[in-house]
This record gives C-alpha cells, structure tokens and sequence, in this order.
C-alpha cells in the first residue's frame, strides 16, 4: 500500500498560513450525546487494546479508542497467514482473536482507563446469549461510554449471520440495548456483505441504536498463482483499505440520505480512510465520526494528520464548526435515489 499523502494539497492554504490564523475551526462532535473533540476514532481490531500503539502515537489525541472485538470466550484466533497485502489494501482473517470478557474486565480496562478519552468496546458473539451476556457486563464499567456491536459473525443456532438478516438483527439490537446501562450509547457496525445494507441500517435504528457504524470489511480472496492456494490460511477473508473506500463512501450516502439523517442517528463512516481528504469526503456524505483502520498500519499517526487538514479545509471553507459540512453533498437534482429499494 502506498504512503499517504496526509497533508493539504495544493488547493488548500499552506500550512503556514492556516496555522497562522487564530480563528481555528471547531472539529468536535456530538455522537447521540457522546462528546467527542474530533471526530476521529480506532477502526476496531486495529489498534488492539491501545497499550500496544501507546509507543508511537499520543492515542488522548482521538476523539474516541475503539477496541478490538471481544468475544465471551477466549479466542486463539485463525492460523497464519492471517493477514496479506493486496494492491490498494489488505485482507484479514484474524478470527475474532481475542482476550475474552473476562480479561477484558480485568486486564484491560485499567489500560483504558489510563487514557482520558471516550471508549468504545467492540463486542462479537455467535448466539444472541453471548451478544448480552459480553455487552451487559462489560458496560457495568463506567470507563465505557458506547458498545459497538460487530454484526459480522454467524449464529450458531441457525448460522445466519447477525448483520446480513434485517429481522434477526433488529431483534439483537432490541435484546441489547435492553441489557446495557442505559447511559452507554449503541452502535451497530454493518457488514457491507448484506444483500440489503441498508435494510440492515433500518433494522438496527428500528431496534433502537443510537449510532452506526460502517463499513466491516469486503469478503475477499488473494490467490497464489504458483501453489494455487488461497494466500490467507483460512481460505478467504475480508478486505479493508482504500480499494473500499469509494464504496464506503457509497453506503455512507445512501443510510445517511434513507434511513439515518430523518432518524437523527450519527453515522461512524470508515473504510479506507488514510488522508483528509478521504475523511471529508465520509463528511460530506454524512458520516458525524471518522474509523481510522488500515491505515494505522502505515502510520500511526494518521488521525492527527487527518485532523490537521480537515481544520485547514474548513479554513478554506470560511467554515467555523465541522458539523456545518456534515451530509451537505449535493447530489445532480439532489433529489437521492437507492438502487437498494
Ligand atoms: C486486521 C484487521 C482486524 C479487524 N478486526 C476487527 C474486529 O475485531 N472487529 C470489527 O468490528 N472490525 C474489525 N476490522 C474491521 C475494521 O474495524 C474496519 O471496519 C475495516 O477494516 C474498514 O476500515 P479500514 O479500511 O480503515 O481498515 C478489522 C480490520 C482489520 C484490517
């Protein structure tokens, strides 16, 4: 994957310029209640826990730490490779590797605690017994602020998966969002592999979650032309990177535009997102919080530079406060279509 380029290009002030002046654009947020000083948060699953990037990033400077999905059992995870490059991205299949709940309680909230920012605890499961039991327990911590619900995982009664069945869905959020703490905030996370994401959108606000994410990760497969064998060990896996991010995008648009703006539910966009520029356009599509993910991998530091351009964008703007350029796209005719319906 190539370097970033994560600062303003040439159409925007130069760096001198815009950190001259004093009237500085206000970035921060409000997600469902959530206050947030950027709009900028972990993609779950690629920052771990935080205390592994504590080395080369000041992660207080986020607007939000998502953590790694935890499950209620301990997951060793799938065999090597887990993870290969591929031209514009990578694909994963790491296998919900994971602490478990119970040294997620015990072992990493204190490391969570430590960091003076919102957190956001990413929970799997494969019944809807685990989804309750993991999001109950884990938001009695008053250290957490919303559950992000990781919908990409089959049930094991029927093995359905969770984010790809609006009815099964709807009641999975229902039944956890009624086992919560009501002061913590839910948020769905879509699976982009539903043959309706944005039914999937409807059926999670239906349900009632106060947020939504999108987009998990394409399904996807790398191929070794001379062993003639997948590259991931566990055969395929998904995709993440900027070879999604139009898509993502995309799917920010059309929930933003049919089912989250008239419901006033914030949208958490990602998929892709390595530069500022990539973080207005989610923005301008109507995504209110940015996942940063893939790009981690390259540096980092890429939610600070994405913060850094987006206050010079809104200088060139004339804009004062990002929330003013959330969903202002215009579309031809601004009159949206959804090839879904
Ligand atoms: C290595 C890796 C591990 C991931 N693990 C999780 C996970 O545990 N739970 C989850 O909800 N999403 C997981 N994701 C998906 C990301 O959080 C994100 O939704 C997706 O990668 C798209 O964003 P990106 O292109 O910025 O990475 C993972 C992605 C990667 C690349």
């Amino acid at each position: 994957m190539n370097t970033p380029t994560t600062q303003p290009s040439e159409s925007s002030p130069s760096s001198e310029t815009a950190l001259s002046s004093s009237n500085f654009p206000s970035l921060a947020v409000n997600l469902a209640g959530l206050q947030l000083k950027n709009p900028t948060m972990t993609g779950s699953g690629t920052c771990g826990y935080a205390n592994e990037y504590e080395d080369f990033v000041d992660i207080s400077k986020l607007g939000a730490f998502v953590t790694k999905s935890i499950t209620h059992e301990v997951r060793p995870g799938n065999p090597a490779h887990r993870i290969v490059e591929t031209r514009a991205g990578m694909i994963n299949a790491i296998g919900l590797a994971n602490v478990g709940l119970d040294a997620f309680l015990h072992d990493k909230i204190p490391l969570l605690e430590k960091l003076g920012l919102p957190i956001i605890a990413n929970v799997a499961g494969h019944s809807m017994d685990d989804y309750i039991t993991t999001a109950g327990e884990i938001s009695k911590k008053t250290i957490i602020d919303a559950i992000e619900l990781n919908v990409s995982c089959p049930n094991v009664s029927d093995g359905l998966t969770f984010g790809t069945n609006p009815p099964l869905l709807r009641e999975l959020v229902q039944n956890v969002k009624n086992a919560i703490a009501p002061r913590v905030k839910l948020i769905v996370k879509l699976s982009p592999n539903a043959p309706d994401v944005l039914a999937t959108a409807v059926a999670s606000i239906e349900g009632g979650s106060d947020m939504i994410s999108l987009i998990n990760t394409y399904n996807a497969l790398a191929i070794d032309v001379f062993k003639r064998k997948p590259r991931i060990a566990r055969g395929t896996g998904g995709l993440s990177g900027p070879a999604i991010r139009p898509l993502a995008v995309y799917w920010t648009h059309i929930v933003y535009r049919n089912a989250a703006r008239d419901a006033n539910v914030p949208i958490i966009g990602m998929g892709g997102i390595q530069t500022w520029q990539d973080a207005a356009e989610f923005i301008l599509a109507g995504a209110t919080g940015l996942g940063v993910g893939t790009a981690l991998f390259v540096d980092p530091a890429t939610p600070v530079h994405i913060c850094d351009g987006l206050t010079r964008w809104l200088q060139t703007l004339g804009v004062n406060n990002i929330n003013d350029v959330i969903g202002t796209l215009e579309m031809p005719g601004d009159t949206p279509t959804c090839p879904t319906t």
